[in-house]
């Protein structure tokens, strides 16, 4: 292990935790999602910035107890993001709802429970507007800005899906005025995984220019995105840097602006990314001639990202050392699909069946994003507390429950030898 990729829970630990709770599991650590909130909080110290944290990366109600308590809101991205931040006993002044293509049942559930809606589209507004004349709401727009560490996630460009296009910015506010309804706050996310730090601050200037138009502007939300480093090779996000361009930035525009205006970011994955590790067990370890797959107990029903984006994850093999010497293995899942491959060509030492890898920095769009593809059950989630404890903060279910929860879910489980029948 490289030592600027440390791990953010021990070996020794994680070899306890895979003997009492098994694997697959997701291991987070506590400190480290504290202390990530902690520098974000510390950044714009003179500047009324707040932190939303985007509950998509990881929606642990454990995990969002610890951000919440940092003193972190919510960006959420559907109704059952909002209600499940509800439920937790967060109030609806920290929520914030981006919706998309968002039905009319959502809309009514989140506005009836005091949720500020940001819209990004004109249909939606005015189906918003029609609804609750002379109330308030954001809106999304589009920056016409390509990021994102994958197309897939690359939201702010020309032809993206998401936001009102800059050009018809006049025209959400006619639709709002016919029925008094104030646009307070203006919206841009242009992507997953930031690989260009000039665009985020291309797209605040946008947002600030974009703004002026607006009357009733209370706040401007600039969006997440902000990378974190998956590679050893790979540099960190320079937030300080960043915050100290922007902070000029925001700061004239307050002196101009002459009146109180909020700004809020909304990041997931800088959150939470770093402090996830899926610990996974190899079980199979098979030369196929031209490469040597270590088979494991987890794949891409569990860590997605892979498969999805071509994403890298390191993995370390916490059981065995290099010194005893080394091979290079595709690290494989045990999904029925050969794109089921979580590392290619990763050099680790010499492994055998019964060694745990841990594969780090999957705290963010792991557990979110697992699937039951091949009927598979869930991954448990552990939390390596910060008094130094761990605790599960999600219960694995065994294969015969995972079964029967679908057999009940489809109506199936049943008795009745009949029940094949339809
Ligand atoms: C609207 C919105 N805000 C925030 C985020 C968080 O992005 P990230 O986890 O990259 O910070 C996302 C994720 O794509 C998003 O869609």
């Amino acid at each position: 292990m490289q030592p600027n990729h440390p791990l953010p829970v021990d070996p020794d630990r994680l070899h306890a935790i895979a003997g009492k709770w098994g694997t697959p599991t997701y291991v987070y650590a506590e400190d480290t999602i504290r202390e990530r909130c902690l520098t974000l909080q510390k950044l714009f110290p003179d500047l009324p910035v707040f932190w939303l944290y985007a509950v998509k990366a990881n929606d642990n109600p454990h995990i969002l107890d610890i951000i919440a308590d940092e003193g972190f809101g919510f960006d959420t991205v559907s109704y059952e993001e909002v209600l499940l931040c509800l439920k937790l006993g967060t109030s609806p002044d920290k929520i914030f709802y981006t919706e998309n293509n968002m039905t009319d049942a959502e809309m009514h559930g989140a506005a009836s429970k005091g949720i500020v809606l940001n819209i990004g589209s004109l249909g939606r507004l005015k189906s918003y507007c029609e609804s609750y004349p002379g109330s308030k709401c954001c809106i999304r727009i589009k920056p016409d800005i390509s990021d994102g560490h994958h197309a897939k996630v690359d939201t702010g460009n020309l032809d993206s899906k998401f936001g009102i296009r800059m050009d018809r910015i006049s025209d959400a506010l006619d639709i709002a005025c016919e029925h008094q309804v104030s646009i307070h706050g203006i919206h841009a996310h242009i992507g997953s995984g930031i690989r260009e730090p000039e665009n985020l601050l291309a797209e605040i200037e946008i947002l600030l220019n974009a703004s002026r138009q607006l009357d009733d502007l209370t706040f401007i939300n600039f969006g997440g995105g902000m990378p974190i480093p998956y590679r050893n090779d790979e540099s960190s996000f320079d937030f300080n840097h960043f915050a100290g361009l922007a902070s000029n930035r925001l700061n004239t525009f307050l002196k101009k602006c002459n009146r109180p205006v909020s700004f809020f970011f909304e990041p997931g994955r800088w959150v939470v990314g770093p402090a996830g590790i899926l610990l996974a067990q190899v079980n199979t370890v098979k030369d196929q001639g031209r490469k040597l797959f270590l088979g494991t107990d987890t794949g891409f029903n569990h860590l997605l990202r892979p498969a999805l984006y071509d994403a890298y994850h390191e993995v370390v093999n916490i059981s065995a050392d290099s010194e005893d010497g080394t091979q290079t293995y595709h690290v494989a899942g045990n999904i029925c699909e050969s794109g089921d491959i979580l590392g290619f060509d990763r050099k680790l030492p010499k492994s055998s069946s019964g060694d745990y890898l841990a594969i780090l920095d999957v705290g963010a769009y792991g557990m979110t994003m697992a699937s039951h593809y091949n009927r598979r059950a869930l991954p448990a989630e552990v939390l390596v507390t910060s008094d130094g404890f761990h605790k599960t903060i999600r219960k694995r279910k065994t294969a015969d429950e995972t079964v029967d929860d679908f057999l009940n879910e489809t109506g199936k489980l049943s008795t009745d030898k009949n029940a094949r029948t339809v």
